[in-house]
């Protein structure tokens, strides 16, 4: 796809000044070469992972994050979103490794110095080994150990990091690590679910109070948040009331009730993870089963066989509006490693980005998955996500075409015409 068009301002869908340009990434997604947290041995257990890769070397982002950066910046990013490794940083109980808590002081101090601001994520799904043996977030000390942490990246980075991130889609986690179990510990508990559940949104709420604590002054308050993976649900038959019935339920349980205990006080903003439109059926095949969710029907996919919507990002975004705080989508993206697809979510998800703009939303910032190609957890490397395309043999990086759409955006700040016309719009 063409990028390279050349806007007049009259032209472009214009997002407000300052509006947040970036990417995201995940420390263990990326980094490479770290044995020591609960990810690098499960994915080496037979059947874990789907393509039978190991994380390994991954993409050494953790040596050539300038050079990544360079190309971030050279797609006029203003922004970037990454976490830290716990288990690099506190390698076991109580001990901290400055070797690495220096480590990504240089890595946000990279940012900065190439302008860009910084997002920073506590906890992105992945434990030291030693707080997993303990029980993960089962564990009755879980809470204070990720406070200790949280204290010492305030106190280290605190002068770098213009928006924190606690912890990363507690949902989405609970449901894969103890629903289903298929990411470490691997349980299907709906006791420990729970037990972790109300961890995280302690967690949550302890992290949030001492960031604030440790660096708050008169003049400047920070910005603290969650990333929260939204699903937007619909009826699979419009007129049918059980289904409608079920789509209520489904948000309330799947998007809500986070923000719901861990009350709205405990939230600057609201971080959305976008990817997933559900259609629901309503199935009274038996008590576990009541209803039925159905994908994929005449719809687009992407190479995990997800389905592709980029329009319903509205819909995420007015459903979290409702807590009337600033949003940053923190991520959104496909696997599409032809990239043949990418492009056109790209445009379209921003341009309803802007309507909810325009209808009165205070949508901050818009942070892509991903920079570049990574570890898709129990999807092993297949999962193609990166603006910018590694090759995993010689871990050379080549931007795909989306990465110049983007960086066309991103340069306007906003959409110019001819990228609204290629995707089959005009200009709303
Ligand atoms: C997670 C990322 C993941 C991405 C794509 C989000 O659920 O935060 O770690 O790679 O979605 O699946």
């Amino acid at each position: 796809m063409k990028a390279d068009c050349r806007s007049r301002t009259r032209e472009t869908l214009a997002f407000p000044e300052g509006f947040w340009w970036g990417t995201s990434t995940s420390a263990h997604q990326v980094e490479g070469g770290n044995s020591k947290n609960d990810w690098s041995e499960w994915e080496r257990q037979p059947g874990r992972i789907a393509d039978r890769t190991v994380s390994g070397k991954c993409t050494d982002h953790y040596s050539r994050y300038g050079e990544d950066f360079d190309l971030a910046k050279s797609f006029h990013q203003n922004a970037h979103r990454l976490s830290v490794e716990w288990s690099r940083i506190e390698p076991n109980d109580g001990e901290w490794d400055w070797e690495e808590v220096a480590h990504y002081r240089r890595v946000m101090e990279a940012l900065r110095s190439r302008g860009m601001r910084v997002m920073l994520t506590v906890w992105h799904f992945t434990l030291p080994k030693w707080f997993a043996r303990q029980g993960g977030w089962e564990w009755s000390r879980a809470t204070d150990r990720f406070v200790r942490l949280t204290r010492l990246l305030a106190e280290e980075y605190g002068d770098l990091v213009d928006a924190w991130i606690t912890v990363n889609e507690p949902v989405v986690y609970l449901g894969q690590s103890y629903g289903i179990g298929v990411w470490p510990p691997g349980k299907r508990s709906a006791v420990s679910s729970l037990r972790v559940f109300f961890a995280l949104v302690g967690a949550h709420r302890a992290a949030y109070r001492t960031i604030h604590r440790i660096l708050d002054t008169p003049e400047r308050k920070v910005s603290v948040g969650i990333a929260k993976n939204v699903i937007t649900f619909e009826t699979y038959r419009p007129h049918v009331l059980t289904d409608g019935i079920f789509v209520k339920i489904a948000d309330s349980v799947f998007n809500r009730q986070f923000f719901f205990w861990s009350g709205s006080e405990s939230h600057d903003f609201i971080g959305i993870n976008y990817y997933f439109n559900n259609r629901v059926k309503y199935v009274p095949t038996g008590v576990r089963n009541l209803f039925h969710e159905v994908h994929n029907e005449n719809r687009e996919q992407s190479d995990l066989g997800w389905e592709i919507n980029a329009e319903a990002i509205f819909r995420a975004i007015m459903g979290m509006w409702r807590y009337r705080k600033p949003i940053y989508v923190t991520e959104h993206g496909v696997a599409n490693a032809d990239d043949s697809k990418r492009p056109r979510l790209i445009v379209k998800a921003l341009r309803e980005v802007h309507r909810a703009i325009r209808a009165g939303v205070d949508v901050r910032g818009y942070f892509h998955w991903s920079l570049l190609d990574n570890y898709e957890w129990s999807d092993g490397f297949s999962g193609r996500f990166g603006l910018i395309a590694v090759d995993y043999a010689t871990l050379e990086r080549t931007p795909r075409g989306s990465a110049r759409v983007y960086g066309e955006i991103c340069r306007e700040n906003g959409i110019p015409h001819c990228l609204l016309k290629l995707t089959g719009h005009g200009v709303g």
